[in-house]
């Protein structure tokens, strides 16, 4: 059974990540710093009083998941009583396989080696480890300690054992875990994203509705079935008869484009970032910014209650 789990990185992804597995009693997580300066606790604290403050929580569990969290900046001492350990490290392909390649030897020989990548290939981060069969993906979505969903990716030397033992470990923690059989770009929920946000930025650009309306048609049409009726259990429910008929005739007028959007692009050398800059595809004063990700946080800590 998996007690120790290591996190390597304690930046964004890295600190949340050590919420998540210590919210299990079972479960001592050490957080790898860079320096023992850097102060892992704070951004945890806020995230556990934000549950507090919104009723999911007790102040009990919340010195519980603290309890069970240490840090280090030595990397031997972080690695060598670990059954799980998972880089939160940069998105740069050397530095990950740099990191798991230090890691082996300082680690047990059947600890399993997960990356956090959100988009690169678990087979290449893997290179330069010896026993590449123990390394899988975990790609947990931000905030990771609320969206409930890790996509687990097996990479071509990713054996099965890994891959169980990996969903088992995520599904204990509250998560749920769903299993990519392939070591794709984007694996499964960002290729699904970013094939809708092709379609939206299209949409803008030919003109037939502008940003905000194609949010609305989203957030107020098809949005509000995703969280309990699948894309595809949507179609089994009207009918694959009905399904094929209007695919066959839609398909030839959807954006097949194979490069960024030009709209995107043009954005972006204007300046125009979005939350960054208060400007992206609508304009964002400071308020309507700190509204959004408050109201994000809010609901996503009130559905994902009774998940
Ligand atoms: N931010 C997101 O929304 C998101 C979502 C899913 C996955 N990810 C992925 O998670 C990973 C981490 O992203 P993040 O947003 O937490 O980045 P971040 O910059 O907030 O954190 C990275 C941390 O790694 C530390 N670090 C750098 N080199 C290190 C090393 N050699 N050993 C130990 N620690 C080292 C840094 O000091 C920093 O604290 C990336 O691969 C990213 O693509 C990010």
């Amino acid at each position: 059974m998996i007690k120790n789990v290591t996190i390597l990185g304690a930046g964004l992804m890295g600190s949340g990540l050590a919420q998540v597995f210590a919210k299990s009693e079972d479960i001592h997580v050490i957080l790898l710093v860079r320096k023992m300066k850097e102060e892992p606790y704070a951004p945890i604290i806020k995230n556990l009083d934000l549950l507090i403050e919104n009723g999911a929580l007790s102040k009990a569990e919340k010195d519980g998941v603290l309890s069970r969290i240490s840090f280090t900046d030595d990397m031997g001492a972080a690695a060598k009583d670990a059954d799980f350990i998972v880089e939160c490290v940069p998105e740069i392909l050397e530095t990950k396989q740099d990191v798991l390649r230090d890691l082996e030897p300082l680690c047990r020989p059947d600890a399993i080696l997960a990356t956090n990548t959100s988009v690169m290939s678990i087979t290449e981060i893997a290179a330069k480890c010896k026993k590449k069969d123990r390394v899988v993906g975990t790609h947990f979505w931000n905030p990771p300690y609320l969206i409930p969903l890790v996509e687990v990716v097996k990479a071509e030397e990713t054996s099965e054992a890994v891959m169980d033992a990996s969903m088992e470990l995520l599904r204990k923690v509250g998560k749920k875990p769903v299993r990519c059989q392939k070591d794709v770009p984007g694996f499964i929920a960002n290729r699904l994203q970013h094939a809708i946000w092709r379609e939206a930025l299209s949409i803008v650009e030919k003109g037939i509705a502008d940003a905000a309306t194609v949010d609305e048609a989203l957030r107020y049409g098809p949005g509000l079935r995703w969280p309990i009726l699948g894309i595809l259990e949507n179609a089994d429910m009207i009918g694959l008869d009905l399904s094929l008929n209007i695919q066959s005739y839609i398909v030839q007028y959807l954006e097949d484009s194979h490069e960024a959007s030009k709209l995107l692009k043009s954005l972006v050398e204007k300046g125009d970032l979005g939350f960054k800059t208060g400007k992206g595809y609508q304009s964002w004063t400071p308020e309507q910014i700190e509204a959004s990700n408050k109201r994000l946080r809010e609901y996503l800590i009130r559905v994902t209650k009774d998940i």
